[in-house]
């Protein structure tokens, strides 16, 4: 099959991201969401995104407008009927998850492939969902989607080959670099990030250094590009926590148990950039 148009959904920031890189590749687009409101925030990011790229001179004018042109949006989920692909980026919940899999299995297209986003959930589980686990995948993209380059692919027990072929080749084709990666609880980057963006939360939770010294620490001293608690604000305090809950009931061990001080600030709204609060102030 010649994967021409794809639905992506879910229109926050990674389906936005998505969204956007697809359509920059010539991929007809669908992006998807529950409200009207939503699908406006999305595709204003897109907009965004694009001018910045035009501003700096990495694409013409014209080039954003073909882009802009390529993507449309839906309320209505049986438009996946018309997609050759399906890239689910919802919540991090294994149940939104599953009943979404189900209803996609019901309204797309036989041949379509439907791929999750999900950055922990197992895909073995969330395939199991459906009639056809075999045309189920994980395409793990990184925050931000037009920037970052690796995709972690990930078969579920039932993947067809062919399936991972077709999902392996349209990451290529979006200029991402595929890594295939095994079906565990956060696969590979979120089994070694988490647990460290954790640390750095018990790390101010247990009153060592102030978020600003602990960044300032790991990017100076490690070299990374972003502190810790300034990726776990740009990430979502509410995804760090779902995708930690998901490693201490995958491994069922105590070392992935979430720092109560990242609870604490998912109970009272502070989610990161998003709200415009979490370790620091945007
Ligand atoms: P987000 O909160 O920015 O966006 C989620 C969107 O999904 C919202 O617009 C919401 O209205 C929509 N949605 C929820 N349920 C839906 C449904 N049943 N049908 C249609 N739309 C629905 O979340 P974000 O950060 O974009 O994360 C989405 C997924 O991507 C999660 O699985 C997350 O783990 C994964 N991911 C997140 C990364 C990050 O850095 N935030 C990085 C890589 C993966």
């Amino acid at each position: 099959m010649d994967i021409q148009k794809i639905m992506v959904i879910g229109s926050g920031q990674m389906g936005a991201g998505i969204a956007q890189v697809c359509a920059q590749a010539n991929f007809t687009v669908i992006l998807h969401d529950l409200k009207e409101e939503f699908l406006n925030r999305g595709y204003q990011s897109i907009e965004k995104q694009l001018q910045k790229q035009l501003e700096k001179g990495r694409i013409s004018r014209q080039e954003k407008d073909e882009t802009l042109q390529r993507i449309t949006t839906s309320l209505d989920l049986s438009n996946a009927s018309s997609s050759d692909m399906v890239i689910e980026a919802v919540v991090e919940k294994m149940d939104v998850k599953t009943a979404l899999f189900q209803e996609l299995d019901r309204l797309a297209n036989e041949q379509a492939i439907l791929a999750t986003n999900t950055s922990s959930l197992p895909i073995t589980e969330i395939a199991a969902a459906t009639k056809q686990p075999e045309r189920v995948i994980g395409m793990h993209f990184m925050n931000p989607v037009p920037v970052m380059a690796l995709v972690e692919i990930i078969r579920g027990l039932a993947t067809a080959d062919e399936v991972y072929e077709q999902t392996r080749d349209l990451a290529k084709r979006l200029k991402k670099v595929p890594v295939e990666v095994n079906d565990f609880p956060g696969f590979v980057s979120n089994r070694i990030l988490m647990p460290m963006i954790n640390e750095a939360i018990y790390t101010v939770y247990e009153g060592v250094a102030s978020p600003e010294a602990i960044d300032e620490v790991m990017k100076l001293g490690m070299n990374h590009p972003m502190g810790p608690l300034a990726l776990a604000d740009f990430i979502g305090l509410d995804t760090c926590l779902l995708i930690m809950e998901t490693l201490q009931a995958g491994f069922g061990d105590d070392k992935y148990r979430p720092c109560p001080l990242l609870r604490k600030y998912v109970k009272a709204g502070w989610l990161g950039r998003k709200t415009g609060r979490g370790f620091y102030s945007y």
